[in-house]
């Protein structure tokens, strides 16, 4: 059962991306003067969330944010799908204006790749669900509603569309490609409840709400072009995952978003609207090789929340900067924070991860001294209290923790393998490997090759 799972293991933007892309290329990669030709991914499946999510890739054909789009459409040998539970917003898919490029358009010019064949590449689920214009226009209504009090979401329409599945509601792939069970009259009637949810409860105008979802007519004409056009593209990807599982094809399942925004784990409400680490048993398979976890070497968290370890210090934004820490998906600057151990060591116990993949290193390697968040100032368990539940709880007010210091000031580095690494780098990866789980590959720049095979 060659099938890999990668996790992020903090609040996103770990740099998934990177190591996603990695072993897409290369799925068993072995450590330095081992070194020997790639070995590709057969398969690689998306599991979870929407295009929420931002994975960046640097690779011989360019620097990519893919959002929907598995990593592994750069190699022509993988099969790329988009499993079930995944939220598909044809537009961000899809979309040959110019000025607001669909994501496959952006492959292909920075690519060069023919578009045929990327679609080729591409199987998505017929069960998933998609994200219509009105929930975009609904996960802006509700973040303006909540006043200062925000969740800060991505305002792709992830929320809403979730609720509208779980609220039975939903328009899957395949009531348009099949355009049965009445579409075009559900359609119609979920038209009219969101125009009066718009007008009645959050007061828009009428004419408001057609300048900013478009006219009925064209949005359900647009639909049944997406299915038109993707049409090959529409599968029971289950099976297919099975069909590989079966003929011992190597699978790698690429999660988006971090464990910490899960929505039954994570620090709810400030949370995205999917599971993140078990969305993966939805594809037809339930045993997995690896569970490997990315971390980044200290943490950042995008929009509202708690976060223990977040820094307020001068030289903050600086570092914000210099590392270029600001959302794939939105641009919008990210929080920054030391890593939280006790936050790490219950990822790892929630989601079985098996090993880690430790990224950014190169970021920390300038600074003289950084420091580790260790336990909690927790309003029930006092102080060093472990237990992330109480960040979930609320009992570990905003920026309370202990930590213990850590030197490292070591210039940038480059290394072939572990034991190429400057001395203090290696004894902070040893003391995470220690605490929370062994690490299997060490990120220390964007580039394929900046990556260590532990
Ligand atoms: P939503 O997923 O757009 O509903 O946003 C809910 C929360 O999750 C917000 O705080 C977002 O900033 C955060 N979020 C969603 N997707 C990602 C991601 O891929 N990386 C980092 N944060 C994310």
């Amino acid at each position: 059962m060659p099938a890999y799972v990668v996790l992020g293991a903090q609040y996103g933007d770990e740099g998934k991306g990177k190591i996603i892309d990695y072993l897409a290329n290369d799925i068993r990669p072995v450590s330095g003067s081992k070194k020997k030709s790639p070995v590709p991914a057969d398969v690689v499946v998306r599991f979870n969330g929407g295009n929420n999510a931002g994975h960046t890739v640097h690779n011989p054909l360019g620097k990519f944010a893919l959002h929907l789009i598995p990593a592994g459409i750069f190699s022509p040998t993988t099969l790329n799908i988009i499993g079930p539970q995944v939220a598909v917003d044809p537009k961000s898919f899809y979309n040959e204006d110019p000025d607001n490029p669909g994501e496959f358009q952006s492959i292909q010019k920075a690519s060069g790749l023919h578009i045929e064949d990327l679609y080729e590449r591409l199987r998505i689920s017929k069960k998933a669900h998609i994200i219509m214009p009105w929930h975009i226009f609904e996960d802006a209504l509700q973040e303006e509603a909540r006043g200062g009090k925000g969740l800060g979401t991505t305002k792709r329409g992830i929320g809403p569309m979730y609720t509208d599945k779980a609220a039975r509601v939903g328009i899957r792939v395949c009531d348009v490609l099949l355009n049965n069970r009445n579409l075009y009259g559900r359609f119609n009637d979920l038209w009219g409840r969101k125009r009066s949810l718009f007008s009645g409860v959050y007061g828009v105008k009428q004419s408001d709400i057609e300048k900013a979802m478009g006219n009925p007519d064209d949005i359900f004409r647009r639909l049944l072009e997406f299915a038109e056009i993707f049409e090959p593209c529409f599968a029971d990807v289950e099976r297919l995952i099975q069909d590989a599982e079966r003929r011992g094809a190597q699978i790698l399942f690429e999660g988006a978003q971090g464990f910490l925004l899960d929505i039954d784990h994570g620090t709810y409400p400030y949370v995205t609207s999917s599971n993140i680490a078990t969305s993966m048993y939805s594809c037809g398979v339930s045993r997995f090789k690896e569970i490997i976890g990315v971390v980044k070497a200290y943490t950042t968290r995008i929009g509202t929340g708690p976060f223990p370890t977040e820094i307020f210090e001068d030289w903050e934004k600086d570092f914000r900067e210099a590392a270029h820490e600001f959302g794939a998906t939105t641009g919008r600057p990210r929080r920054i924070g030391w890593l939280d151990l006790p936050a790490l060591k219950y990822f790892v116990a929630m989601s079985g991860a098996t090993k880690l993949a430790l990224t950014r290193l190169d970021t920390l390697a300038d600074m003289p001294e950084l420091k580790v968040g260790v336990g909690y100032d927790c309003l029930s368990h006092g102080l060093g209290c472990e237990l992330f539940e109480c960040v979930i709880d609320g009992l570990v007010p905003f920026s309370q923790y202990v930590y213990i210091n850590i030197t490292l000031g070591v210039p940038r580095f480059s290394a072939d393998s572990f034991n190429d690494m400057p001395p203090k780098v290696k004894a902070y990866c040893d003391m995470i490997a220690r605490e929370a789980a062994p690490i299997r590959l060490i990120s220390y720049g964007p580039d394929r090759e900046q990556t260590i095979v532990v």
